[in-house]
């Protein structure tokens, strides 16, 4: 299959690439599950940009370069943050059902979040990603140029190195993509000028998260093995409020809710502190801290009382600003037994956001030549050590029409012909559980060894963990068929192993990674750079 342009990833970053190049590309969109599936679908809180004349680009900036513990990049940042009314008016003219305020500038509510010195989050009650996606999905679906492939997972890109192998000299460049169509399990070869990754992040490599089934680091795997350098991938955010519940698989409980006044107890379980407010004794912003300091105080608090959870109370709010603002929450909740309008809601710490990825400029670029990437597999210098809340919706927007943009100014390429994928020295799997049990084991000791609080000596373990898992796997592969489970286990295993020795890498404490054997903050901060060769 021929296409101008190839974009993995059916999320904000994608149908954002798809949308802008569309009225003048051939675009492929390939998604390995449907459309909807993906971390933008889930997003609750909204979109931070600068929409009201109280706020201003600088503070924006100054907000985001705070949370990002001095990493960010600030010409990246300034960027993105200026582009951001342009991002979210285009999105108001594709219909997107943002919650009305009549007595705000643009006509919109405006919500607060950690981190963030104005309201500036637009949202669509407590289900924003939900409302943008299922907007842009109509249109991407009613586009002539664009070709929707449903449950097709890409599995690696190909490089001009195929041909080479074959004896066909070229320049290093980006051709295209193998994917696998999962529904007859035979694998395409796609031809593309220009290949985008919009992958979406990696948080399906730790037991608990916030983040749907489809977030294993797939793109970062790619790009890593096609020879593209990767940064700070130490920086994993753990969001302090999942609800903690034995039938809720992560469900997340905005941040929002503390933006609109909810504030964190010692739960029943703490004994004479029960219902004691503890934010305060851990920062001056309380629950308003960046959410980096807020989840490291949830599981200091959790630890040192041996709670499995804390409470999350917004019950002083009336039953009606409750449905308004958060009804999504109050229904999954209800559903659960737990009534939040009376009663407080059980939180816990859960991976959520991946700051680090494949590195790019600011057009997306990554690289490799006609390889982008677009989105959370991304690391753009926005983010830094530390994402500030709700700036990643907003950096999917502004780089995914920065990236069609220059994607679209590009001259027209010859695509060689491409060599088919070589089935021939494989066979049916015969151990599934294999698969299984590794996936198990690799989830759990990156929670337990790589989590928020890290010791040289447990990365160390991690590091020896993977080393062998890694060894299994690429037999593995080598030998059997592949299928979806396996190429997830495969991508996991390599982004798991970045992250630890980027984790390895950082000799203090910044941002997001906390090391008991380095707890100081250098005076200079650099970031993480990881290259294959
Ligand atoms: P995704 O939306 O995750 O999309 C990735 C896509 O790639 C999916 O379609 C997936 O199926 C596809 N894919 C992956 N691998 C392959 C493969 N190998 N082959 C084919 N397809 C593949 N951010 C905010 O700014 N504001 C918020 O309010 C907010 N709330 C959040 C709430 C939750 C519960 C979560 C989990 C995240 C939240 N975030 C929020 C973060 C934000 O949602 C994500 O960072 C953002 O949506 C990422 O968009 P993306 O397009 O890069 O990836
Ligand atoms: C949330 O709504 O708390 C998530 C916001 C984000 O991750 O940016």
């Amino acid at each position: 299959m021929k296409f101008d342009v190839a974009i993995i990833g059916s999320g904000l970053a994608g149908l954002s690439v798809a949308l802008h190049l569309a009225e003048t590309r051939k675009v492929a969109v390939i998604s390995k599950r449907t459309l909807l599936d993906g971390a933008s679908s889930w997003a609750q809180g909204g979109i931070a940009a600068v929409l009201d004349s109280n706020d201003s680009v600088d503070d924006h900036v100054q907000d985001t370069l705070v949370a990002g513990g001095g990493l960010c990049d600030e010409a990246a940042t300034r960027f993105i943050v200026e582009n951001g009314r342009a991002a979210i008016e285009w999105l108001i003219a594709q219909g997107v059902p943002f919650t009305p305020d009549a007595t705000a500038e643009l006509g919109f509510h405006l919500t607060r979040e950690g981190g963030h010195s104005q309201r500036r989050i637009i949202h669509a009650a407590d289900a924003t990603g939900h409302a943008v996606q299922v907007t842009l999905e109509q249109k991407v679906r009613n586009h002539p140029n664009i070709t929707l492939m449903e449950h097709h997972y890409a599995i690696d890109v190909i490089t001009s190195d195929a041909l080479e192998s074959k004896g066909k000299k070229s320049s290093p460049r980006c051709l295209g993509v193998y994917v696998q169509d999962v529904k007859s399990g035979k694998v395409l070869t796609i031809s593309a000028e220009h290949t985008v990754l919009a992958t979406g992040g990696a948080g399906k490599v730790y037991l608990y998260t916030t983040n749907p089934d489809t977030a294993t680091g797939d793109g970062i795997a790619m790009a890593w093995r096609a020879g593209c350098r990767i940064a700070n991938m130490e920086f994993i955010q753990f969001h302090p409020t999942c609800l903690y519940h034995p039938y809720a698989k992560s469900f997340l409980i905005t941040e929002a809710v503390r933006g609109e006044g909810g504030v964190l107890k010692l739960p029943q379980s703490a004994g004479k502190h029960a219902g004691k407010r503890f934010m305060p004794s851990h920062d001056e912003r309380a629950e308003l801290a960046p959410r980096d300091i807020v989840a490291r105080a949830i599981d200091a608090e959790m630890k040192k009382r041996g709670l499995d959870y804390v409470d999350l109370d917004i019950s002083d709010k009336s039953p009606a600003f409750l449905k308004e603002h958060f009804p999504t929450i109050m229904a999954r909740c209800l559903e659960l037994g737990i009534d939040i309008t009376t009663q407080p809601i059980p939180v816990v710490p859960a991976a959520h956001y991946t700051c680090g990825g494949i590195i790019t400029d600011l057009s997306g670029r990554t690289d490799l030549p006609g390889l982008y990437a677009v989105g959370e597999a991304t690391c753009t210098g926005l983010h830094g050590a530390n994402r500030l809340a709700s700036n990643s919706l907003l950096e999917c927007l502004v780089l995914g029409r920065a990236a069609a943009h220059y994607i679209a100014e590009q001259p027209k390429q010859k695509v060689p012909a491409l060599p088919a994928w070589d089935e021939s020295r494989v066979t049916d799997a015969d151990e599934e559980v294999i698969i299984a049990n590794n996936w198990e084991e690799l989830r759990r000791f990156m929670w337990n060894y790589v989590g928020i609080v890290r010791t040289t000596k447990r990365l160390q373990r991690a590091q020896h963990r993977i080393r062998l898992l890694k060894e299994e796997i690429d037999e593995y592969y080598a030998n059997f068929r592949i299928t979806p489970d396996l190429l997830e286990l495969r991508n996991l295993v390599e982004v798991a192993s970045l992250i630890v020795n980027s984790a390895l890498s950082r000799r203090e404490s910044r941002g997001l990674h906390y090391s008991r054997d380095y707890p100081e903050t250098l005076p200079k901060a650099l970031p993480s750079v990881l290259s294959p060769d």
